[in-house]
């Protein structure tokens, strides 16, 4: 059976073999007549080629764009017709080139950014010296240029056709024309998609690449039907580096993601990690605002993607994803862009080193940006309440998910709770020896999250700080507390348990037992033992201490889910970190729950004194805070 497969795929090969060597596809012909090899010609090779570097119109309009950057141009002028299928023309303030460079440019190989003698040290975009012969043998491609102290020039091709070059009168810089895409190829045509999505893949392209570089303008217009329609465009920044960043990511990413951004800057072995990452409560819900760039270069790359999930894992949900920004620079011979024709893979040397430092350095940003997650929420209540009496203005950002007001304002909340979280409560509070008391001499209201006045709708804690008010969630704050504390026993001496008076008998599937028996050492460390009983059940023994007087059997089919849910996973730690997660819902004071003034207090200082508290397991805020300013400005008084 396979030895058939292998035939017939093979007849497929040769047959097309075959027709690309122009013969007849008969196959006798080729063991009759052996086929001879020939050479190419110029304008075949090109349209290969092109195969391989314009996908699409996006990919055009990217390496058009690329060799404008690579240019030094100040200002990048793109203009689309119909998704770029009829034109695309890029136009540019650089260096432009000398009316004798302009026939060698549509040469293949040619190219002014390396001399070939080091292929391990690449600073530009390009290199290949592909791009322009390629979108000349498959579309109309003319182009106007003018470098300093020489005169302007013109040339064209079409077909691989090549006109000769004449002089045109140019501003210093170059403009290019891509005019009916494909032409020369119909069947790559009817692989493009409608003008619109075409035009989304151009405006993803030039996010990228405007994103890369802040120092540049960039101008995008429509210009299909005679009609010229603004899609894009950015100012150049000027100044500093990361605050230039800062503001092109709010005009392209929006005002909401660059006040909800933390600065991430990091080094490691030859490595460096900048960018913004946004905080866990700023979450989407898909893997849609992450962009990763490497010496500058915009990259999809798997490791990277990876390195930022497992970053967040601790502070989201699996159906939230992150929103990021960032940049990896490296010398050139830590990384290989020459990969893949497009280069947008990338293969790095040391995969580790930088997964390592982008996970590190990214816990440790949202760790000192714990207690910021707040803030930035109660800003966009502020919006939000301020929105019933005033009209809004400006440009509103959409997202796929509700404000943190909104969300908030629809939490809901029941559960009347049993006696049992008191004990809990209590339990927590005595854990953490560290926890600071508050001496005599320092006024609860001198402590970040201030003195507890009161509690409302059994949840939430109102406190008063030195200059505004805090709003806790309890619930959401205990979580986040116990899973802490989860991971801490974890890291020292595994989680302490206790045992049950009875151990609790669970039915389970065969495959569940099996599933859960096959972890049974690392449950251990966790704090719950379970031993098989009998077939189709398991007897549990102990439980978690922290967690108290548990629904066992409820804390059991979580735990199988979790398991369930993270099959696929690679790394025991973050299997381990999961089920803690879900393992300290179990333990959390539900809302519903009365507190003493005395126990609000003890929450609010050991939320103070515990890592990430700023927001819960899921990446909801724990508290919001709200200054007397914009208390103030709530009721008009500013
Ligand atoms: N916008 C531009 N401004 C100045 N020179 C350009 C521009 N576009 C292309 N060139 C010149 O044409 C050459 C060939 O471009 P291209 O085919 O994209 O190859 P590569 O970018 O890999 O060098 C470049 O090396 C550069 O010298
Ligand atoms: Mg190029």
């Amino acid at each position: 059976m396979p030895a058939k497969i292998l035939k017939v795929r093979h007849s497929r090969i040769a047959e097309k073999h075959a027709t690309i060597c122009g013969m007849s596809n008969a196959l006798p012909h080729i063991s009759e007549d052996l086929p001879r090899i020939r050479q190419l010609d110029e304008a075949s090779i090109n349209r290969i080629a092109a195969g391989e570097v314009v996908e699409r119109p996006a990919s055009a309009v990217k390496e058009l764009v690329e060799n404008a950057l690579d240019a030094g141009a100040r200002h990048v002028r793109v203009d689309i017709s119909d998704g770029g299928k009829t034109l695309i023309r890029v136009i540019d303030d650089g260096c432009g080139m000398r009316p004798d460079d302009l026939p060698l440019a549509l040469s293949r190989h040619a190219t002014s950014k390396i001399d070939g003698s080091d292929l391990t040290n690449i600073q530009s975009f390009g290199f290949r010296g592909e791009a322009l012969p390629s979108l000349g043998a498959v579309g109309r491609l003319s182009i106007i240029s003018r470098a300093s102290g020489f005169e302007g020039s013109q040339i064209s091709v079409s077909g691989s056709t090549l006109s000769p070059s004449k002089p045109a009168a140019f501003a210093q810089g170059t403009q290019i024309e891509l005019r009916d895409l494909f032409y020369a190829t119909p069947a790559r045509l009817k692989f493009l998609r409608t003008d619109r999505a075409e035009t989304q893949s151009i405006l993803d392209v030039i996010r990228r690449l405007a994103m890369a570089s802040p120092s540049v303008g960039f101008d995008v217009h429509d210009v299909s039907g005679g009609t010229s329609r603004a899609l894009f465009k950015v100012l150049p920044e000027t100044g500093d580096l990361f605050d230039a960043l800062h503001r092109r990511l709010m005009q392209i990413l929006g005002k909401e993601f660059a006040e909800n951004a933390v600065a991430v800057q990091a080094e490691r072995d030859g490595f460096t990690l900048s960018g913004y990452a946004a905080l866990p409560t700023f979450s989407r819900g898909a893997a849609v605002m992450q962009y990763m760039f490497v010496n500058n270069r915009p990259v999809r790359d798997k490791l990277l993607i990876a390195a930022l999930r497992a970053a967040y894992s601790d502070f989201l949900s699996r159906d939230r994803h992150p929103a990021a920004v960032l940049f990896v620079d490296c010398a050139p011979t830590l990384v290989d862009v020459n990969v893949h024709p497009a280069k947008s893979e990338v293969r790095f040397r040391q995969p580790g080193v930088l997964r390592g430092l982008i996970i590190s350095a990214l816990r440790h940003t949202l760790a000192e940006a714990g207690h910021r997650a707040s803030s930035t929420v109660a800003a966009s209540m502020l919006g939000a309440a301020r929105a019933e009496t005033m009209p809004q203005q400006g440009f509103s950002y959409q997202m796929d998910r509700p404000s943190g007001a909104v969300k908030a304002a629809n939490y809901q909340f029941h559960a009347p709770q049993s006696s049992e979280t008191e004990a809990v409560f209590a339990r927590v509070n005595d854990i953490d020896d560290t926890s600071t008391e508050p001496t005599p001499e320092k006024p609860q209201e001198h402590y970040p999250l201030g003195a507890a006045r009161g509690q409302v709708h059994e949840n939430y804690i109102i406190a008063q700080t030195r200059d505004g008010m805090v709003i806790v969630d309890q619930h959401a704050a205990h979580e986040r507390l116990v899973y802490e504390k989860l991971k801490t026993q974890m890291q020292q001496s595994g989680v302490a348990s206790q045992a049950l008076l009875i151990p609790e008998i669970i039915n389970l599937s065969a495959d569940d037992c099996g599933r859960l028996m096959g972890v049974r050492d690392t449950l251990d460390s966790l704090g719950l033992s379970i031993e098989p009983f009998g077939t189709g059940a398991i007897a549990v023994r102990s439980t978690p201490a922290i967690l108290g007087d548990t629904d066992v059997k409820a804390l059991v089919l979580d735990v199988l889910d979790e398991l369930n849910d993270q099959e696929h996973t690679q790394s025991i730690k973050d299997k381990i970190d999961a089920v803690l997660s879900r393992v300290a819902c179990h333990g959390s004071v539900r809302s519903g729950r009365r507190l003493r003034g005395e126990e609000m207090n003890a929450l609010l200082r050991e939320m103070e004194t515990t890592p990430h508290s700023g927001q819960c397991n899921h990446g909801r805020p724990t508290y919001v805070e709200l200054k007397l300013s914009d208390i103030e400005r709530l009721f008009g008084r500013r």
